[in-house]
């Protein structure tokens, strides 16, 4: 039976669940690293040790591993992060966690790449916040550009 959390973070966990109305397969969810993120590895955008805020499944995750890089995955859901599936010898690199984008104090200076796929869109009240930690959580250095 399908719930209705009243949390963004209880819809997501419950989704792992199977237990909101997307029960089969999150939309997020196609298998495969979603496209731009594959375009901007190719563009040579992603540097040094790359956290994946919001991973889920972990496909960006592991594509970027396979491709080379440090990779640090978290996710608010436990059944995102159990589900994930390590392809090749791309698991060495990438680390997942269950971890609040919105509390990074573990990796104080840590990260030169951030990368998020729709972990920051649902909740507009507090990107100010989310921002600070994804500030602190990166080191300082040149800000890279897309001429997309
Ligand atoms: C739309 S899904 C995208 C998942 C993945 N990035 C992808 O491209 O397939 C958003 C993800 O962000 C996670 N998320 C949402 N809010 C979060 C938070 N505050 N901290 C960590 N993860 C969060 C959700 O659990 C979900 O897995």
């Amino acid at each position: 039976m399908s719930e209705t959390p009243s949390t963004f973070s209880g819809y997501y966990k419950s989704t792992y669940q199977g237990k909101t109305a997307l029960t089969a397969r999150p939309p997020w969810d196609i298998g495969e690293p979603q496209t731009p993120f594959v375009e901007i590895q190719k563009a040579g955008l992603i540097k040094g040790e790359v956290l994946d805020a919001g991973c889920g499944n972990g496909e960006i995750s592991l594509f970027l591993a396979a491709e080379g890089h440090h990779v640090t995955g978290i996710d608010i859901a436990e059944g995102a992060i159990a589900r994930r599936t390590a392809g090749g010898g791309a698991e060495a690199l990438a680390t997942f966690a269950v971890r609040r984008a919105l509390d990074l104090s573990a990796y104080e200076s840590r990260f030169e790449t951030v990368v998020d796929c729709g972990c920051s869109t649902p909740c507009p009240r507090r990107r100010r916040r989310y921002a600070a930690e994804l500030h602190r959580a990166t080191s300082p250095g040149p800000v890279p550009t897309c001429s997309r």
